[in-house]
């Protein structure tokens, strides 16, 4: 078997059919109402968790996951201090642990990564998040979220409001919803922190209509979600950029009186000012409540990928080309080992670890 192909990697949801994540969001359902009946489906298994990036809840309910699955847990949440600080690459940091580990979870700054540390590790790898790219399993969290209040994946109009350019999570969530049919997307942003043009390319090829926004009060009322997020700022290039963009959003009792009365608000936190403290109290204000559902569904995930009942591998599907991403923010530009995988023909490609078009 190649690279690459050998476990249940979780990279991006949209590796895996429709089918799996309900899978995964009905084992979830199933946790919740039982937990104890699980307390010991990982007995004897290791958890690795890299966190290259700052973490709370994604690490927290990882490990908080495995925990109540019997397993254990192995890792580091400070680069600094592993071997990573002495100029460790991620191959043989993350071939390393997987070694010595069942799964293992990875957040790293860099777009690609995650799948970068995948075509080599000796256990499946599950992405926590890979730069500004994708987060899948705060997807998934999302998902059940959804599934859970909403009762249904379909014919909801979504806003996303905020970091649009920088937010992995909206990336990924937006990718997940565009697979359910009747969805709508409202993309409410500043023009510099608009949606990417590839992310834009992907909504238009499922044939989901979208509008974008500059206003949240304009479209409060047509919403059935609102996905709110934080100003990104690690990822802005300097200070000023980023000052200009913070505050410029701010969901508050009197917007939210403008809103449905069975729209729900999620945020993947951490929060900074763009949800205010009074939002809390609004029964249609989800997102602790969503935090929780994390942790189930990830329970959910360790298990399925732990118990490996057959589901398919994804397969590399891109063809090693010669020629660079042209995105500075992938991984292949600052490991210049890994191979370099596109798909598409001719001059214009899609890079295979950060989804960016690319010239070649
Ligand atoms: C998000 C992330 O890390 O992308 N947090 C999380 O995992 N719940 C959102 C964010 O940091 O803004």
């Amino acid at each position: 078997m190649k690279n690459g192909e050998r476990f249940l990697n979780l990279i991006d949801l949209n590796d895996y059919p429709v089918s799996w994540w309900k899978h995964l969001l009905e084992l979830g359902h199933e946790i919740r109402l039982s937990p104890e009946s699980f307390s010991h489906a990982c007995d004897g298994k290791i958890m690795g968790t890299l966190f290259y990036e700052p973490s709370t809840r994604t690490q927290m309910s990882f490990q908080t996951a495995m925990l109540r699955l019997g397993g254990t847990i192995i890792g580091f949440d400070n680069p600094a201090t592993s071997s990573v600080a002495k100029g460790e690459n991620i191959k043989d940091t993350t071939k390393i642990v997987s070694g010595y580990a069942d799964i293992m979870v990875m957040r790293h700054p860099t777009a690609g990564s995650v799948k970068a540390a995948a075509l080599t590790a000796e256990c499946p790898v599950i992405n926590a998040g890979d730069g500004g790219h994708l987060h899948p399993t705060q997807t998934l969290t999302d998902l059940m979220t959804l599934s859970e209040e909403k009762g249904t994946l379909e014919g909801l109009t979504i806003g996303l409001c905020g970091d649009l350019k920088n937010g992995r999570t909206v990336h990924s969530l937006i990718k997940a919803m565009s697979c359910f049919k009747g969805n709508r997307f409202v993309l409410i942003s500043t023009k510099e922190l608009a949606l990417p043009a590839y992310m834009k390319d992907i909504l238009s090829a499922s044939g989901h209509a979208y509008t974008e926004a500059e206003s949240l009060d304009d479209v409060m009322g047509e919403l059935d979600v609102l996905y709110m997020t934080r100003i990104q700022r690690e990822r802005f290039a300097s200070e000023e950029e980023y000052l200009a963009q913070k505050g410029n959003y701010i969901l508050d009792r009197k917007k939210m009186a403008k809103a449905k009365h069975d729209m729900i608000v999620l945020h993947p936190l951490p929060r900074v000012d763009e949800i205010a403290i009074e939002v809390d109290d609004d029964q249609r204000a989800m997102y602790f409540k969503q935090a929780k559902y994390g942790m189930y569904v990830r329970m959910a995930l360790i298990l399925t990928i732990l118990r490996n009942d057959g589901t398919p591998a994804p397969v590399v599907k891109g063809r090693i080309r010669h020629g660079r991403c042209s995105n500075p923010k992938c991984i292949t530009n600052q490991e210049l080992y890994l191979p370099h995988y596109f798909t598409g023909t001719g001059d214009t490609v899609v890079c295979e670890y950060c989804d960016e078009r690319t010239l070649l």
